[in-house]
């Protein structure tokens, strides 16, 4: 592809944008830190390592900027071992972050900008894309994944974070992946899809829990056109894949001009249930929403499917209505077998991030947790919500001027925790906060003084057992 734009675009301006400034605004020192004051009690079970993703411009980014799509990726990895809390903090180093280390300053401009660097700046990297694993991380079949969004995702070395290379998992990701595969704790497996700009727009495949492919990347039939998704559930039986009506063809947008993203509501949402077996695609149609995250999904007893996620009611963000956004968390129950569909609204907090114990993936599930808006709180501070499914019952932790996160289910050798990264506006400092999982809205049991800020946004897991 040439270059369209003969000159490299101006700078953006990072103080006036919402995820370049404030707690999103880039962190650049990279630390290995041992022994972090902890304020409260350290759970004595709770060993392990904690990992998170988002997006981190290595330097100072021109033309435009995308959130969360733009920006180069930064694992964050907090260690437990019982007594002691480590850090450490290292860029997802792909080739055009290196060749921008190299002069220093950024080479590439945002995603949706018509612009590739002139070949005289890429001394040694003329063949290099942009790469953007900056999404999610993942463990699985020995390998630790920085996962991006319908690309290869980067491995990376568990011992310090290093980066080894583009990573195709034996095939199965040949073509880019979800951000977000999901694991199947019976049998090990990583199901995953992926969507892409050219026929066929939409695949799916599995790794094995040895991480050797077992099924490469099958079209799934019934998808017209480049469709972004961001997100996949799993049952015991089927892939669930939720195909929202936002057309995404960045191809046609570099020849055209015009804008890579399209909201069709006209189309409705449509949704895969990709038979595990193999078998035939079945399609349910449902009136036009929105999805970025799903929490988890299972089969009923009477052969329904049941699916946890937050529903929008469009991508409002992206820019695409004036509406106010709505955001909750949604069931929604399916009949593979009659197409019927039914939409429960769980709870009418605006929330996102919804995740729950991972042990539960693909089987009913306790609690959904999620990072949400606090009722009267302070504008844009986000706080720990607990959904209680088996009581009914809604749960916030009053964070004060701490903005927290995507939260995750720590799993010690005796209990359970909800964990998240929280940054206080008031200080700008970050910690780690480690919640009780019977009474979450009481607060935390512990925090964790992180040594430098951490960026709010996006990802995170948690591998159990001795730290990675
Ligand atoms: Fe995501």
């Amino acid at each position: 592809m040439t270059p369209s734009q003969p000159t490299q675009p101006a700078p953006v301006d990072m103080a006036e944008h919402p995820f370049l400034s404030g707690v999103f605004a880039p962190q650049r020192q990279e630390v290995d830190v041992t022994g972090l004051r902890v304020v409260g009690d350290l759970p004595a079970d709770l060993v392990g390592s904690y990992l998170r993703n988002g997006p981190n411009p290595r330097f100072d980014p021109v033309g435009s900027y995308t959130y969360p799509i733009d920006g180069d990726g930064m694992i964050h990895q907090i260690d437990f071992d019982g007594s002691t809390v480590s850090y450490r903090n290292r860029f997802v180093r792909t080739p055009a972050v290196i060749a921008e280390e190299e002069v220093g300053r950024a080479l590439w401009s945002g995603l949706f900008d018509p612009y590739f660097p002139n070949e005289d700046d890429l001394d040694g990297a003329e063949n290099t894309g942009r790469d953007l694993p900056d999404i999610h991380v993942v463990r699985h079949g020995g390998r630790l994944l920085a996962m991006a969004e319908a690309a290869r995702p980067y491995a990376l070395d568990p011992s310090d974070l290093s980066t080894i290379g583009a990573e195709s998992c034996d095939g199965a990701m040949l073509g880019g992946s979800t951000a977000h595969p999901k694991i199947d704790p019976a049998t090990g497996e990583m199901l995953l899809f992926n969507y892409a700009f050219e026929a066929p727009y939409l695949t799916w495949s599995v790794v094995g829990p040895d991480g050797r492919c077992t099924r490469p990347p099958t079209a799934i039939s019934g998808v017209d056109m480049p469709m972004m998704i961001h997100d996949m559930a799993l049952t015991s039986r089927y892939v669930v894949i939720f195909v929202c009506p936002l057309k995404f063809d960045i191809i046609a947008s570099f020849t055209t001009g015009a804008s890579p993203l399209e909201w069709l509501p006209e189309r409705g949402t449509r949704i895969a249930l990709v038979p595990r077996d193999g078998s035939p695609v079945k399609w349910v149609d449902a009136d036009p929403f929105w999805v970025w995250h799903f929490a988890n999904a299972f089969d009923t007893e009477n052969g329904e499917v049941a699916v946890d996620y937050v529903r929008w009611n469009e991508p409002t963000h992206l820019g695409f209505t004036a509406a106010p956004a709505v955001a909750n968390i949604t069931r929604t129950v399916l009949d593979p077998a009659t197409g019927r569909i039914s939409h429960t609204t769980l709870s009418d907090s605006m929330v996102e991030f919804p995740r729950i114990d991972d042990r539960a993936l693909t089987r009913p599930h306790n609690a959904i947790a999620c990072s949400g808006q606090l009722p009267g709180g302070l504008p844009g501070t986000d706080t720990l919500f607990v959904h209680d499914l088996a009581a009914g019952r809604q749960t916030h932790w009053d964070s004060g001027t701490v903005c927290v996160g995507e939260p995750i289910f720590m799993s010690g050798d005796a209990h359970g925790y909800w964990g998240t990264i929280g940054t206080d506006r008031a200080t700008m400092t970050s910690a780690f906060y480690v919640f009780p999982t019977d009474d979450p809205a009481s607060g935390p049991l512990c925090s964790v003084e992180l040594p430098i800020r951490v960026p709010a946004g996006l990802h995170g897991a948690w591998v159990p057992g001795s730290p990675i």
